[in-house]
């Protein structure tokens, strides 16, 4: 049996559940089309939030509880406040004889598609047996509105009645300028209020014990200089209540938290290269600015320790995640604040699975954190995504997140061709009859639109200099027993990104056998033995390019406009080399890539940073371009459209003709789970020289920002 008390919690969101059924089942199905890119790691991940007792007693091995269900991915938790549970506790007492305690927790989860915000509470049979006996779970946010659901959800906490968190579902309005803000929505009356000024992004909030401040990492008034390894964020507070009185506290630092009104810690990576936590103690009277903050360093160099979580008044531990020179592995430990020592936590229960994003109960008793849940015995949730539908801000236009890289699709839309590196694959809509076409490192894919089964690819090493070898080569698919492969290039230069004019009868595509990549047109069949012609001339990179479904036009990525610097835009050329013009004008330093043309001639879908960084990329595992998300355009130019809100790395997108239902698919067997890395830049550990350096810096112990 429930407590009563829940049901008068309830009561609130019976009607927000109500309108926020989904509503990715409409299929209008007349006519309409999809967008599919590559979403690198996502349907890997299975995150689920996790928890530890955190015990007294050294070395002894604690027994780790699931908290969220194994639907989708579940990350980001926080265990609420006491003050939002006071009145329940009250009610507890009346409910009757002492039942087992829940676990309350608030959390992101992207089921249905979208991310949301979800509260669940969790009752166990008894503290053995760590099976759920009942769960009361639901959506916190209303989102209603199809807009809405076009955003990413982060870093909630629930205070009192408020519940703060990341959205952002605002457009900034500037090219590379993240849409990351801080909101809060008052549950009882469903307002929502934001909090971080128009122009500003904020990331990673946290609510002092009071709820009445705010702080967070914001990266104001200066756009986003492309920076993926640590944001260059300040700290700043605000009143929770409206964002008034909002105030820097701290010049670099990122990941904050409260431990009481006038105390936070944040991370910071230090001069000395270490990530490491530092204590901000803001002044109780007097005025609040980055000089009245005394700032220490925390933990030493060594190792790096990064999103610090805290518990209210808790002044003995906090919790970190850590990446210690010992370990591949990121791990959740405690450092105890008086004896500056660590206590490890998730190394003691599952050494070799990333640990992410610790969270400390308002009791102190339990730390939660998010990691893969892999494989579990009978459980169907271990099935991973092949196509995972999200919502779409164009009508008649379903998208999808695929499980492959430069997937393609067949003319008739009913096959999709990708590469694995190394390796090509043919697969159908459904994920049924997965075949290997193609052995050796291949990238790009695109089907002949005339001749049935025939792809076309680019084999050799991707990211290759224009020195390396990569040769296009045509394969018929449908030669099952041993597919045709057909060498279309033969200077032994870099030519790669062969896209077919709609006749067949063409491939365009950009080789460096010039020492620069320009794109090139040749003979489909015969390849360039045949026919040759160069379609663009300059000492730059133009690559990428997608033929137009009527031939008029070719898209194409190049950074002419700044060569060499890593910029690049998209541009439009006729194939006979007139009509040259810029599309997309993709900020100072932007990039702008892989092209690919609306069924209809008049949208291209291309991937870009145009909406910078979503959320700090420490808290996540390895993106190799955390800022990649989808868009569309017009071809003159006109209504850029955000397709896409997370901070995965979303690329090569391709329109098909076709309208994919819009419902996830799965892939029919078993994939390996949780197989994803950390972030890459945390394996290199400062050297020697440098700790000594830090040791130094701590002893000085310089008040104020260092
Ligand atoms: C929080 O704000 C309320 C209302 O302004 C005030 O009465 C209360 O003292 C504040 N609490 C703390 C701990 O600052
Ligand atoms: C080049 O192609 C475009 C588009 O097909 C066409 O409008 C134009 O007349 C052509 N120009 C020349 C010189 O052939
Ligand atoms: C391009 O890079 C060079 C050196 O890397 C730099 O000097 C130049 O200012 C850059 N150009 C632009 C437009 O940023």
């Amino acid at each position: 049996m429930k407590p009563i008390f829940f049901v008068s919690f309830l009561l609130y969101f019976l009607v927000s559940l109500s309108r926020a059924t989904p509503d990715h089942h409409e299929d209008t199905g007349n006519g309409g089309s999809s967008i599919v890119f590559t979403s690198l790691g996502r349907l890997d991940y299975q995150f689920d939030i996790f928890s530890l007792p955190i015990s007294k007693l050294p070395a002894s091995k604690p027994r780790e509880t699931k908290i969220t269900d194994g639907q989708s991915v579940n990350f980001n938790g926080h265990f609420p406040s006491s003050s939002s549970s006071s009145s329940s506790q009250t009610l507890i007492q009346i409910a009757g004889p002492p039942e087992p305690q829940p676990l309350r927790l608030v959390y992101v989860t992207e089921r249905n598609g979208f991310s949301n915000i979800y509260y669940d509470e969790v009752y166990y049979y008894d503290d053995h047996d760590l099976e759920v006996s009942d769960r009361v779970q639901f959506p916190l946010l209303e989102l209603g509105e199809k807009e809405q659901r076009i955003s990413m959800k982060d870093r909630p906490s629930l205070v009192g009645d408020y519940l703060v968190y990341v959205s952002t579902h605002e457009d900034s309005g500037e090219p590379r300028t993240s849409s990351a803000a801080v909101y809060s929505t008052e549950l009882k009356s469903g307002v929502t209020r934001r909090l971080t000024p128009y122009g500003v992004a904020d990331y990673s909030p946290s609510v002092s014990p009071s709820g009445n401040w705010t702080a967070v990492a914001s990266y104001g008034g200066k756009g986003w200089h492309g920076e993926i390894e640590e944001l260059s964020t300040d700290i700043y507070v605000f009143l929770t209540r409206d964002g008034t009185r909002r105030v820097k506290v701290v010049q670099h630092g990122g990941w904050p938290c409260w431990v009481d009104e006038s105390t936070l810690y944040f991370h910071r990576r230090g001069e000395d290269m270490w990530w490491s936590i530092y204590r901000a103690i803001l002044p109780e009277t007097g005025s609040l600015s980055t000089r009245s903050v005394m700032i220490e360093r925390v933990t030493p160099p060594g190792l790096h320790v990064f999103t610090p979580a805290t518990s209210p008044g808790n002044k003995n531990f906090i919790a970190v995640a850590t990446r210690r020179p010992t370990s591949q592995f990121r791990h959740i430990e405690l450092f105890d604040l008086r004896r500056n020592e660590f206590k490890e936590l998730t190394h003691l229960v599952s050494p070799k699975t990333h640990h992410f994003n610790p969270f400390i109960s308002p009791d102190s008793s339990r730390v939660g954190y998010h990691k893969c849940r892999g494989k579990e015995d009978g459980i169907e949730s271990s099935t991973i995504l092949f196509l995972q539908n999200l919502p779409s801000p164009i009508q008649d236009v379903s998208l999808f997140a695929f499980d492959g890289r430069f997937p393609s699709f067949s003319p008739a839309g009913d096959r999709i061709a990708y590469a694995k590196f190394p390796g090509l694959f043919v697969v159908d809509l459904d994920g049924q009859n997965l075949r290997k076409v193609y052995d050796g490192n291949a990238f790009c894919t695109a089907w002949d639109p005339i001749r049935k089964g025939v792809i076309y690819t680019s084999a050799g090493p991707n990211f290759g200099s224009v020195d390396t070898e990569v040769d296009i080569v045509s394969i018929n698919v449908d030669d099952v027993d041993h597919p045709t492969i057909n060498k279309l290039t033969t200077n032994d230069q870099n030519n790669a990104f062969p896209s077919p004019s709609p006749d067949g009868k063409w491939i365009v595509f950009r080789s460096g056998r010039t020492g620069y990549k320009n794109l090139y047109i040749m003979d489909a069949e015969k390849g360039e033995r045949s026919v040759l012609h160069r379609l663009t001339d300059g000492p730059w990179s133009d690559t990428m390019p997608n033929w137009s479904p009527d031939g008029e036009w070719i898209v194409f990525a190049s950074d002419r406009h700044d060569p060499g610097n890593g910029s690049f835009e998209l541009y439009l050329i006729h194939p006979n080399g007139t009509g040259f013009r810029k599309l997309v004008q993709s900020g100072s330093r932007g990039i702008t890539a892989h092209p690919w043309f609306s069924p209809d001639g008049k949208r291209i879908v291309f991937t870009s940073d145009y909406g910078a960084i979503s959320a700090e990329p420490i808290s996540n595992p390895l993106q190799y371009q955390p800022y990649g998300e989808i868009f569309t355009i017009n071809l003159d130019g006109s209504d850029i459209r955000r397709m896409t809100h997370n901070f995965y790395e979303d690329g090569t997108p391709v329109w098909v003709g076709k309208h994919i239902k819009a419902v996830d698919v799965v892939w029919p067997e078993d994939m390996p789970a949780c197989d994803f890395e950390d972030l890459d830049w945390l394996n290199k550990m400062p050297s020697q020289g440098f700790e000594a350096k830090a040791m130094m810096i701590k002893m000085i112990k310089c008040g104020g920002s260092l």
